[in-house]
C-alpha cells in the first residue's frame, strides 16, 4: 500500500533527497504514521529512522533546508533533532536493541528496519512509510499494525513480556493509548502488564506523570484509571486513589465506592473543561476520605474533615511525583479543601453572606470550584440530580449578583492600615489587625457595603469600642 499523500510537507522530499545522496535507506515511523492513518490531525512530531547513521542524515537534511537550521545531537542515544517553527523531526539509526534490565538505557546495536520495528512498543507504532525515492510512500507494516488500528487494539510486536521489560514505561503508554484512542489492550498484553507491574518502579516520576497527564487529558480518563487499577499499576503510582476503592459494610450500613465515584466525577468534569489541573482536582477531590473514614453506630459512615486532610495529601502526592510545587499545586489544594463548600451552602439555604464568603475564599477560582461541584453530582436518582444542579445554578447566579455589588473576589481592604493608624494616632499594633479583621467580617456578613465611606465610619466606631481615642487634629 502506498500513502504518498501523508508525505506532502516539504520536509519529506528534503529528507528523501538527503537519503538518496547518502545512499541511506530512510523511513518515517511511529506516531506520525499512526496518527495519519487515524486521521488524528496534523502531527508535529516526526520520527525518522535511517538504516545507518541518523545523525549523518540529520546533518545532510539541515544543509539542504532553507536557513540551514541547527541540528541538536544526542551522541549517547545516537539521535539528532531538527526543530523548525512548525515541526520537530527526530532522526535515529535503525537499531537492534537489548536493554539493560535495571534501567531504560538500551545497549544499542545497528540493525535493519525490521529489527528496529520489532523493538518498538506497539504494532500501531511500528508502521513505517518509505522516504526512499523509488518506493516513496510505501507502507512497511510487518506486524499488521493496520489491522490492529482497524480493530482498535493495542498489541506488542514481540512477546509482551519482552516489550514491557525492555521498557516498563510502555505499560503506561499502552494504557494511555487505550484511554486516548478508546482502544482495547490485547488480553495477553494486559496479563503481561499485570505480571510486570512492579517494574514501573524503575521509571522516573516525570515520565510517569507525562503519561498520567495524557490519560487525564483524554476524553474519558476513567478508561485509563480502571486499567491502571486492574493491572496493579495504580498502587505503585497513586496509592491514595487505590485506597478509595471498595465498600465497607458494618451493621448493614455501607458507603459508596469512592474510587469509582471519583472516576465518574473526572469523566463528568472532562465534558466541561480541558484544564488538566482542574481535572487533577477532580481526581484528587476525595483522597482524604480513606484516612478519615469512621463508622458510628448512630449515624453510620463519616469522613469528617476529609477536605482538609485531602488538601494536605495533595501536596505530598505532587512532591512524591515531582510535579510542580507552584501555583498549580496550590490551585488543586484549594479546590480539594473547598470541595464541599458550595454543597453545604446550597443545602443551608443560599444567603448572600455565605456566597460572599465563598467568593472571598475561592477568589479567582470560584467558577472552577463550581464546575468541580457540579461534576461531583453522580446520583442516579433523576429527581435529586435535577434538584442539585438547580441549587448550583442558583449559587452561580448569586455569585454573579454578589460580585457585581460587593467585589469581594480579589478583596482589597477599603480602609488601609495607614488610615487606621492616622485616625487613632497609633503606632503599628495589634489593634490595627483587629479593626481590619472586623471590617472584612462586616463586609462579608453584609453589615456594611464594600465601600470606603461606610468602612471608615465602621472603623471609627470599632476603634472607640476598643477604647481608642480618635485623632481629631488631622
Ligand atoms: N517508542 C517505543 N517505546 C517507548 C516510546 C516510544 O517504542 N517507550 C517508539 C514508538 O514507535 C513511538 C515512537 O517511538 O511511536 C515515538 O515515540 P513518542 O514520540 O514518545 O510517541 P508517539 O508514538 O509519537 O505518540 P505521542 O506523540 O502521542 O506521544
Amino acid at each position: 500500500m502506498n500513502y504518498k499523500e501523508a508525505l506532502q510537507l516539504d520536509i519529506f522530499s528534503t529528507i528523501s533527497k538527503a537519503a538518496t545522496e547518502l545512499h541511506l535507506e530512510t523511513y518515517v515511523i511511529g506516531g506520525f504514521v499512526r496518527d495519519f492513518l487515524l486521521k488524528r490531525g496534523d502531527a508535529k512530531d516526526i520520527d525518522v529512522v535511517a538504516v545507518g547513521s541518523g545523525i549523518e542524515l540529520a546533518q545532510k537534511v539541515a544543509s539542504l533546508l532553507p536557513g540551514k537550521p541547527n541540528v541538536q545531537i544526542f551522541k549517547n542515544y545516537g539521535t539528532a533533532m531538527i526543530k523548525t517553527k512548525e515541526i520537530e523531526v527526530e532522526f535515529v539509526g535503525a537499531r537492534k536493541e537489548s536493554y539493560d534490565r535495571d534501567s531504560r538505557n538500551p545497549a544499542v546495536e545497528n540493525g535493519t528496519l525490521q529489527d528496529d520495528q520489532e523493538r518498538r512498543d506497539f504494532t500501531i507504532n511500528a508502521m513505517a512509510l518509505s522516504l526512499n525515492e523509488a518506493t516513496f510512500g510505501d507502507l512497511l507494516d510487518p506486524f499488521n499494525g493496520l489491522q490492529d488500528l482497524a480493530d482498535k487494539r493495542i498489541v506488542t510486536p514481540l512477546d509482551p513480556d519482552i516489550t514491557y521489560s525492555d521498557d516498563p514505561l510502555r505499560m503506561m503508554r499502552a494504557i494511555r493509548f487505550a484511554s486516548q484512542l478508546n482502544f482495547i489492550i490485547d488480553p495477553v498484553s494486559l496479563e503481561a502488564i499485570t505480571r510486570n507491574a512492579d517494574r514501573i518502579e524503575i521509571i522516573s516520576k516525570e515520565r510517569i506523570v507525562v503519561e498520567l497527564n495524557k490519560i487525564l487529558s483524554s476524553q474519558k480518563p476513567s478508561i485509563g484509571f480502571i486499567l491502571l487499577e486492574r493491572t496493579n499499576l495504580l498502587g505503585h503510582i497513586l496509592p491514595e486513589l487505590l485506597a478509595l476503592k471498595g465498600i465497607d459494610e458494618i451493621e448493614g450500613q455501607t458507603h459508596k465506592d469512592n474510587f469509582y465515584h471519583t472516576l465518574e466525577v473526572v469523566d463528568n468534569i472532562c465534558e466541561n473543561t480541558d484544564d488538566v489541573w482542574l481535572r487533577w482536582a477532580a481526581l484528587l477531590h476525595d483522597i482524604g476520605k480513606a484516612p478519615t473514614k469512621r463508622f458510628h453506630k448512630k449515624i453510620g459512615w463519616t469522613f469528617h474533615g476529609h477536605e482538609f486532610v485531602g488538601g494536605k495529601m495533595v501536596f505530598k502526592l505532587f512532591k512524591r511525583l515531582k510535579m510542580p510545587l507552584n501555583e498549580k499545586v496550590k490551585f488543586v489544594q484549594k479546590l480539594v479543601m473547598m470541595s464541599s463548600r458550595p454543597i453545604v451552602l446550597s443545602q443551608d439555604g443560599i444567603t448572600d453572606s455565605a456566597v460572599r464568603r465563598l467568593v472571598f475564599d475561592a477568589g479567582e477560582h470560584v467558577e472552577d470550584l463550581m464546575t468541580l461541584c457540579e461534576a461531583d453530582i453522580t446520583t442516579k436518582n433523576p429527581r435529586k440530580f435535577e434538584k442539585y444542579h438547580n441549587n448550583f445554578k442558583i449559587v452561580r447566579e448569586k455569585i454573579v449578583e454578589v460580585e457585581e455589588r460587593d467585589h469581594v473576589r480579589n478583596f482589597q481592604p477599603p480602609v488601609s492600615g495607614e488610615e487606621i493608624m492616622e485616625a487613632f494616632n497609633l503606632k503599628p499594633s495589634r489593634e490595627i489587625g483587629i479593626i481590619k479583621h472586623a471590617i472584612k467580617e462586616a463586609i462579608l456578613e453584609g453589615d456594611i457595603p464594600n465601600e470606603h465611606e461606610a468602612a471608615y465610619a465602621f472603623m471609627i466606631a470599632k476603634g472607640k469600642e476598643l477604647g481608642l481615642v480618635e485623632n481629631t487634629t488631622k
